[in-house]
């Protein structure tokens, strides 16, 4: 007998068709640390497998009635698939010892009789194989949930990474809006102001947003900054604003027209202009282009006579935007596209920026091939309560007391309709509403 105690109990199973020997075999494992079952067949041997399937350690005798040891081992398998087991065989079954160890998964064979201690020391080793076998099965099962536990962990984290990465956006998409708004309120502010000024004189009605439509498609067909694109559409829109000082009848002249104290007084309106916006926050950079809006590429600009470069950029696309609608506007009808273009042309390298000239023309004739064909196209007076969406204005939109509302070619939504309605109870026009009609 041994003094070394199982740490675990491990259960034990013994087949033998006497019962003597299954008798001895039970006392021997009296002091084990081991659950014991005994089976006098192969038959019951399987049956209680099957109610014990953890069963580690099998202890077969080869010779019985009916299934024999090798067969039951054999089958024992497919039960208790990690049990150890030993085949008692005596001297004169070597082959069917043989036979269990090769087909029966047979861990050992003890021959009868048995050595007491032997056997002991067997049961012993097996059961820590076994003990040994399930706790590493154990732990690897142990490692593999703690895996997919981590996996899952992981993929949590990621998810609540994602949905902040997400809700950041959200708030960023939603201060964004907040300053689309604002810039469009202030957009729309000035664009009000550009039309007030032009009041004073019908002749340049529409000059400042047309000079901003020209300037801003160049800006953008030379893929400039949106920044830079959005000053000089500003810019555009109050270019002429510093003209506020002068006198009706001067205002009415072309410059080759003005007295010497007329010409000197129009010769600061890009200063003032400049001075008018400066202190408006975001404007500063306007204001400059505002300032330079006359510089000439050759430097016989005012105010200040820069020359080529030195010239801002946005400055020198307003320059051609300006000269093109005030020359358009002198033109009579026939041909104006084409004999305008030859003006700015012949003026390249002393008052344009060469450079500046195919994405002008590229800008300016594509503007005027989105621009209809007159000809092909009627209108109807309609009164505000008539409009209807899609329907687009043939004439400017302009208040009782002749501030421009919408431009002609505007395309009526449900938002500009109400704005019109709001008009007619504002400051009501003294006619309806004109819209383009096909012939
Ligand atoms: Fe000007
Ligand atoms: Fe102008």
């Amino acid at each position: 007998m041994t003094d070394i105690k199982m740490e675990t109990s491990v259960q034990v199973l013994f087949v033998d068709d006497e019962r003597k020997i299954l008798g001895s075999l039970r006392r021997l494992m009296l002091d084990e640390d081991v659950q014991v079952f005994t089976a006098s067949s192969g038959e019951d041997g399987l049956e209680i497998l099957r109610n014990n399937p953890e069963i580690g350690v099998i202890v077969s005798d080869q010779r019985m009635p009916g299934l024999s040891g090798v067969s039951f081992l054999k089958q024992s398998r497919n039960i208790a698939p990690d049990a150890y087991r030993i085949v008692l065989t005596g001297y004169a079954d070597m082959y069917a010892a043989m036979d269990a160890i090769n087909q029966g998964g047979v861990w050992r064979y003890m021959t009868k009789p048995w050595n007491d201690d032997d056997m002991v020391a067997a049961i012993r080793e097996a059961a820590r194989q076994y003990r040994l076998r399930s706790e590493n099965r154990n732990l690897s099962e142990i490692v593999t949930r703690q895996n997919a536990e981590l996996k899952q962990w992981s993929e949590q984290l990621q998810l609540m990474a994602q949905e902040q990465t997400l809700e950041i956006q959200k708030k960023d998409e939603a201060l964004k809006t907040v300053e689309l708004q604002k810039r469009r309120a202030v957009l729309d502010a000035i664009r009000a102001f550009s039309d007030l000024f032009e009041l004073r004189d019908r002749t340049v009605r529409g000059h400042a947003r047309n000079v901003a439509e020209i300037a801003s498609a160049v800006a953008r067909e030379m893929k400039l900054s949106k920044d830079e694109i959005e000053t000089i559409h500003l810019a555009s829109l109050l270019h002429d604003v510093g003209k506020i000082r002068l006198s009706d009848g001067a205002l009415q002249k072309s410059m080759e027209e003005l007295e010497s104290k007329e010409l000197q007084e129009y010769k600061l309106h890009p200063l003032r202009g400049q001075v008018a916006v400066d202190t408006i926050e975001g404007m500063r950079n306007a204001g400059v282009l505002i300032r330079h809006h006359h510089e000439w590429h050759n430097g016989q600009g005012f105010p200040d006579g820069y020359r080529g470069e030195k010239i801002p950029r946005g400055a020198r696309i307003i320059a051609m935007a300006d000269f093109w609608d005030r020359t358009v506007k002198s033109m009579g009808k026939e041909n104006v596209v084409e004999k305008t273009m030859a003006l700015v042309k012949e003026g390249l390298g002393r008052r344009f920026d060469p450079k500046l000239f195919s994405p002008f023309e590229k800008s300016v004739r594509e503007l005027y091939a989105k621009r209809p064909d007159r000809s092909a196209y009627g209108e109807i007076e309609l009164p505000p309560t008539r409009l209807k969406e899609k329907m687009v204005l043939s004439r400017d939109f302009r208040s009782g007391t002749d501030i421009l509302i919408l431009k002609k070619r505007t395309l009526l939504d449900p938002k500009k309709i109400e704005l019109i309605k709001r008009y007619y109870l504002l400051d009501p026009p003294k006619c309806g509403v004109f819209i383009r009609t096909k012939k």
